[in-house]
């Protein structure tokens, strides 16, 4: 029989990947959502609101894994209320989640749960998963977010918790945006250009998020990126290469909170700020990485970036 896995929050930039990821191998993939159930093939879609139990909760009876991607996205201006529906949106499903996993009679084997590199803050030190938090909002969000996860015990249920970084992946998600500046000639470095960028690409995740549902000795938090961090300055000019670019003005910090806030009507720190990670538990652990080296990935993700973008 087809190991049934439960996707909360699947129709958005990850769990898309993870689910077809995931059908490719056969499994049977279920997306819980705030939209409509429908019966897809091969990816049914159930309806949830992310905050109560309802009739979704027998999806969880007898399955093999739940994995949570759900969560306002932090791609927005942090007005007070969309701080609280960042907040609520993540704390809430991991609750409710875990209400209906002790429902069950016959409990999924893992409960998988993404989190956020975020929770380390802005800094440049090495961070592994033993490193010091950061401070501020989203350090907050990413505590608050594993307290509720790791809060009730789940006797049957193995739980992971991926601390994911900046996923790199071919329809949407960060490197869209960073892409169209590229290919705009406004590709330079952002900022002072010395925050770090965690990266991955999304097939290593998508390998991360298998090996969380699958391994028996994986428990705990992880820190789910590459094993090498780059700095902004440094990811600029590997994505210009890659695209075929040449130098770009660089955009000093004023010109990035304007253009946030007017243009791109995001938070200017989401650009400013970074962090220098470590997937040390993975690599114990034996996880080799397919693209452990940006250029190599960003010619993945963009493959005919350098002779569409060839100056006639
Ligand atoms: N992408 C990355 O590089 C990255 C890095 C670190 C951490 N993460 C974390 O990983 C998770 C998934 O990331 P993603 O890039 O796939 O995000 P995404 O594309 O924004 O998808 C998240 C999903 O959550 C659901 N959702 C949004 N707001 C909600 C709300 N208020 N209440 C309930 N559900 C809501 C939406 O599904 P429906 O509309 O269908 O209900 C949405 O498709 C997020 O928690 C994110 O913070 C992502």
């Amino acid at each position: 029989m087809q190991k049934r896995v439960i996707l909360a929050g699947g129709s958005g930039f990850l769990g898309q990947s993870l689910a077809a990821y995931l059908t490719q191998r056969g499994y049977d993939v279920v997306i819980l959502t705030r939209g409509g159930s429908r019966d897809g093939q091969p990816i049914r879609y159930v309806q949830w609101d992310g905050e109560h139990l309802g009739e979704w909760a027998r999806e969880i009876e007898g399955s093999h894994a739940v994995v949570n991607f759900t969560g306002k996205s932090v791609n927005c201006i942090y007005t007070r209320k969309n701080r609280e529906e960042i907040m609520r949106s993540r704390l809430q499903s991991v609750k409710v989640l875990t209400d209906a996993i002790l429902a069950c009679e016959n409990p999924p084997q893992a409960f998988v749960q993404a989190g956020s590199l975020a929770i380390f803050g802005d800094t440049r030190a090495l961070c592994d998963e033993e490193s010091p938090h950061g401070t501020g909002f989203s350090v907050e969000v990413c505590q608050r977010w594993e307290e509720a996860f790791f809060e009730r015990e789940l006797p049957l249920t193995r739980k992971v918790l991926l601390r994911i970084g900046f996923a790199l992946g071919k329809n949407g998600g960060a490197l869209e945006p960073l892409m169209k500046l590229a290919k705009y000639n406004l590709g330079g470095t952002v900022g002072s250009g010395r925050q770090y960028i965690s990266w991955l690409h999304l097939d290593d995740l998508n390998e991360m998020l298998l090996w969380a549902i699958e391994k028996e000795k994986m428990s705990g938090i992880y820190n789910a990126t590459g094993p090498n961090p780059v700095t902004n300055k440094e990811f600029m000019r590997t994505l210009r290469k890659v695209m075929n670019k040449g130098w770009a003005p660089p955009a000093p910090s004023p010109v990035v909170w304007l253009g946030a806030y007017l243009v791109m009507r995001t938070e200017p720190s989401l650009a400013l700020t970074g962090r220098n990670c470590v997937p040390k538990r993975l690599l114990e652990s034996g996880f080799t990485f397919r693209y452990p080296d940006l250029e190599e990935a960003l010619r993945d993700l963009i493959p005919h970036a350098s002779s569409a973008e060839m100056p006639r």
